[in-house]
């Protein structure tokens, strides 16, 4: 995809205004957490106000962190984080690109207003934590976060936060795209040692779909086995079903009834493009996905505190939410959550869209057997020039989703292991012999995306990516590299998944006191 920066991202623009801003906030933050001497912070901050100034006087409005000028996703005109004609569309529901290689995702970093993972970042975790940063993270899976810097300033001065993720239930078989928030959770829950809350969003796809209210919930069940099956320590985690939750937490409905005064129909319809003929519950269900974002929805682990810094790992489709409530933390006197946002998991026909539950031949299901998970087949990368055009377009389904399912679940299990391979968008070319002379692209090649996000070796992946470029492996040796990565994968999370009885959902998901003490 061509790359042209735009116009706006010049010298003293109120793009290159915006992000000097948020960075000379980011030093006058940092100053203070190290406590500076006074005048170094004043200085500091002086410099902030008259930029903030120079800002208004550019583009006529305020500065608000995490809404650059140019995508004001949150003001009372609102405004889509659509996209002109030809741009990647992301939303919560909808994830779509024309481009074979997937999302621009620092195009979108710029149009979200959040900021890239880098290096440095990078390298900052790994010293607070003492851990080697997980490959998610080494491999820009996770790229993109809001406030992190805050969580680590928090973490190495020993003040508590928190983690929160959650899952839309909306079929009982989840697929292995679903698990990379989960994954990558645990992951930090193990690293930082701290407690976790999972939101079952079963209200939501009630709301959504075509879902009885007992259904969403019996999903919402059978997916909290999965989601154990990640390995998330029953003494530091909490799952809750809304469905369950709300009722019994005034803790918890008393945000969300916050949250639903400080936010407008004008606004939810700026950020999520709600129409007058959507359902109120639609319309108000924001509001729930907000709340545990701010730790007395959660008496029973924070006590009374609401001061305790919250971290959500998610995929970026799932931002939007998270905008809204950063901008309403403040008025109601919370702290804004902290986000770290990750890529999608690319569809088995092509980076064009998400892996999506609701087209069986793009997923590869965590019920799927190892046979299966082999005969999922691809079609081939076409000649040079038409690169992705010929490709199968997925379809541009309602809801693609990383955190999105539909259909029945026992039925696609049997079809779409058989997927990798009769499916998976190939960078190779059409014979052998082409495929020796010109090699395999791994821009394109879904299977060898799927290594990065699987595959631990990065010295291993790193001759794939040379072997199959220069034409040295073949489409199908890559394949059987993938197969070999995930089958162990799906077997050993699926005899994790059997260990996982009633009786331990249960513990999880009742209201309970972790092993943190909060005074
Ligand atoms: N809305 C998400 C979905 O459809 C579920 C969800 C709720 C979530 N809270 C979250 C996802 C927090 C990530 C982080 O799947």
């Amino acid at each position: 995809m061509a790359d042209v920066p735009n116009g706006e991202q010049g010298c003293g623009s109120p793009l290159e205004l915006f992000k000097n801003i948020a960075a000379q906030g980011e030093l006058v933050r940092a100053l203070k957490a190290r406590n500076a001497a006074k005048n170094e912070i004043d200085s500091a901050v002086e410099m902030l106000l008259s930029l903030k100034m120079s800002y208004k006087a550019a583009t006529g409005e305020d500065y608000k962190a995490d809404y650059p000028p140019r995508d004001p996703a949150l003001g009372s005109d609102g405004g889509l984080d659509a996209t002109e004609a030809g741009e990647d569309f992301v939303d919560p529901w909808t994830v779509q690109t024309s481009s074979a290689k997937g999302i621009d995702y620092d195009k979108l970093i710029v149009r979200f207003g959040s900021s890239k993972i880098d290096k440095e970042l990078i390298n900052r975790i790994e010293r607070a934590t003492g851990q080697r940063p997980h490959r998610f993270l080494r491999r820009g899976i996770f790229f993109s976060h809001r406030d992190m810097h805050q969580i680590l300033d928090a973490y190495e001065n020993k003040k508590p936060f928190y983690l929160y993720t959650g899952r839309g239930p909306s079929s009982e078989a989840m697929h292995v795209g679903h698990l990379i928030p989960f994954i990558f959770t645990k992951w930090l829950q193990d690293v930082f040692n701290v407690p976790l809350v999972i939101q079952m969003t079963d209200d939501e796809k009630y709301l959504w779909k075509d879902l009885t209210l007992d259904q969403a919930y019996g999903y919402a069940v059978e997916n909290a086995k999965d989601i154990i099956a990640c390995g998330f320590d029953i003494k530091k985690t909490f799952i809750f079903s809304d469905l369950d939750y709300m009722g019994m937490s005034p803790g918890f409905y008393k945000n969300v009834v916050k949250i639903q005064k400080h936010v407008t129909f004008n606004q939810v319809k700026g950020i999520f493009g709600f129409t007058d003929s959507d359902c109120i519950g639609k319309i108000s269900f924001p509001a729930i996905q907000a709340a545990p974002s701010f730790s007395n929805s959660f008496p029973q682990i924070f006590r009374d505190r609401t001061d305790v810094q919250c971290l959500i790992p998610c995929a970026i489709d799932q931002d939007p939410y998270f905008r809204m409530t950063r901008d309403v933390a403040p008025r109601i006197g919370y702290p804004k959550p902290a986000l770290l946002h990750s890529t999608f998991f690319p569809a088995l026909q092509g980076a064009q869209t998400k892996m999506s539950a609701s087209d069986p031949n793009s997923s590869i299901f965590l019920t799927d057997t190892a046979k299966q998970i082999k005969t999922k087949r691809a079609p081939r990368w076409p000649v040079p020039g038409s690169v992705g055009r010929s490709s199968p377009r997925p379809p541009p389904t309602a809801r693609a989703g990383l955190h999105a399912q539909g259909g029945g679940p026992t039925s696609m299990c049997v079809l779409s292991l058989a997927q990798v391979n009769k499916h998976a968008f190939s960078g190779g070319r059409d014979t052998t012999e082409e495929h020796r002379q010109f090699g395999g692209n791994c821009d394109v090649d879904v299977s060898f995306m799927y290594l990065t996000f699987f595959l631990e070796d990065d010295d291993r992946l790193e001759q794939i990516r040379k072997d199959y470029t220069s034409g040295a492996m073949l489409t199908g040796e890559l394949k059987k590299e993938l197969i070999e990565v995930l089958q162990p994968l799906i077997a050993e999370h699926q005899a994790r998944r059997k260990e996982v009885t009633d009786e331990i959902v249960k513990e999880f998901m009742t209201p309970r006191k972790l092993s943190y003490d909060f005074e």
